[in-house]
């Protein structure tokens, strides 16, 4: 498949490019600074904009078979993504996003609702922010599916990912950036979480 990764430069999204060219994939990488990328790749090519220059990211998405974003906080960003996408017909978007976006399956629980309600005191902006991206990506027309995550680590791939929602006694809080990226990579063509907001952990 064609995948195009944002958020390619960051700790969990150069995991997952290498992942995607380790699995067979072509990739395009979108990067703002492509000195960042450390990867080399016959079948890596690499994009570079800012999030708001619509044109990069027109050449970035239009060939892409899926499109995996993990840039976080940058809600205008992922509208201009989601608009790229809807004109090209590029239908499946996989979304990194984060316990701070609710979901109607969830059940109440102590140890998330008080860590969502330390990030919304200590960094709203960027809480404001994740939200608002939650709500363009679930209004959008997009086969999407936003990969709810507390905290990620740097420890090794362990291969076991636990998949839920939150107050269920399933998902717990932290997953590491190699199982994340494993998880986002296997969404990319399975259809099992499409339009749905899955919680993942450890
Ligand atoms: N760290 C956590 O505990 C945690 C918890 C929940 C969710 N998440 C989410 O998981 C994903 C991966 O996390 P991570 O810790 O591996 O991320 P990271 O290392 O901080 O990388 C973030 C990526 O997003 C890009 N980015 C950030 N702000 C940008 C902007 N304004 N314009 C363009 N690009 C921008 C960065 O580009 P540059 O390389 O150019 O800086 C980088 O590629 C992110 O979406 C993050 O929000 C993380």
């Amino acid at each position: 498949m064609r995948i195009t990764i944002f958020g390619a430069t960051g700790r969990m999204g150069r995991l997952l490019v290498r992942q995607a060219l380790d699995a067979g994939h072509d990739v395009t990488a979108y990067a703002r600074d492509p000195g960042r990328m450390r990867t080399a790749h016959p079948r890596l090519s690499v994009v570079t904009g800012e999030l708001d220059d619509d044109h990069a990211i027109v050449q970035a998405v239009r060939d892409a078979d899926a499109v995996v974003e993990g840039v976080g906080s940058v809600s205008d960003g992922t509208r201009r993504i989601i608009g790229a996408m809807e004109h090209a017909g590029v239908d499946r978007f996989v979304v990194v996003s984060t316990c701070s976006v609710p979901d109607p399956r969830d059940l109440p629980d102590a140890e998330f609702a008080s860590l969502v309600a330390f990030v919304k005191t200590v960094a709203p902006g960027p809480y404001a922010e994740v939200r608002r991206a939650a709500d363009l990506v679930r209004a959008s027309s997009l086969g999407w599916t936003l990969v709810r995550v507390a905290r990620l680590d740097d420890g090794p791939a362990t291969g076991r990912v636990k998949v839920g929602h939150y107050g269920h006694g399933v998902v717990g809080p932290s997953i590491t950036r190699a199982d994340m990226a494993a998880f986002l990579l296997g969404q990319v063509s399975d259809g099992t979480y499409l339009r749905q907001a899955p919680a993942i952990s450890n």
